[in-house]
């Protein structure tokens, strides 16, 4: 009996490590203090300024340490979090996470569309051009 209560301790315990472990990831630190203002890395105040890779990237923004400097000095509307609140090593975890989350190449396909629009609109412009070209009168 003694030693199954012993298993029993020893496997909860190994349980709670985990949970710890995980609560602590860059992943998790994201939903807890960032995802209700950055849902899946938008922006609901500023929704020119996500955490996608294209707008971190028009902002100088491309490394773990530029995502740290926001945390520690950020612009209007985003709480400062400080090495009280975040450590050096969760903030590390979170600028990692965003960066490999958030990476979508979104920026270039949005890019294709546009082009493919313009050319679709120059190709019908080009088509009314040649029908009023060779309009019979
Ligand atoms: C209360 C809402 C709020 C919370 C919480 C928040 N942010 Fe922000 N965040 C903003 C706003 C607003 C901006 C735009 C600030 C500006 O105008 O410079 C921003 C901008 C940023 C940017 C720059 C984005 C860009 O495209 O240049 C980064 C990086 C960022 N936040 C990271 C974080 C991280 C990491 C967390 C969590 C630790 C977090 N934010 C939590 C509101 C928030």
């Amino acid at each position: 009996m003694k030693k199954f209560l012993a298993i029993v301790a020893l496997s909860g315990f190994m349980v709670l490590s985990v949970t710890i472990g995980y609560a602590d990831s860059g992943e998790e630190l994201f939903k807890k203090r960032c995802s209700m203002c950055h849902p899946n890395g938008g922006n609901i105040i500023k929704p020119e300024m996500t955490l996608h890779k294209k707008h971190l990237a028009i902002h100088g923004i491309k490394t773990a340490d530029d995502i740290i400097r926001i945390m520690r000095n950020p612009g209007p509307g985003m709480p400062k979090f400080s090495e009280d609140i975040l450590s050096n090593e969760d903030a590390k975890g979170i600028a990692e996470y965003i960066l490999k989350t958030f990476n979508s190449h979104t920026g270039l396909q949005e890019q294709a569309g546009v082009y493919a629009n313009y050319v679709g609109r120059l190709g019908e412009a080009t088509t009314k051009v040649d029908s009023f070209m060779l309009r019979k009168e």
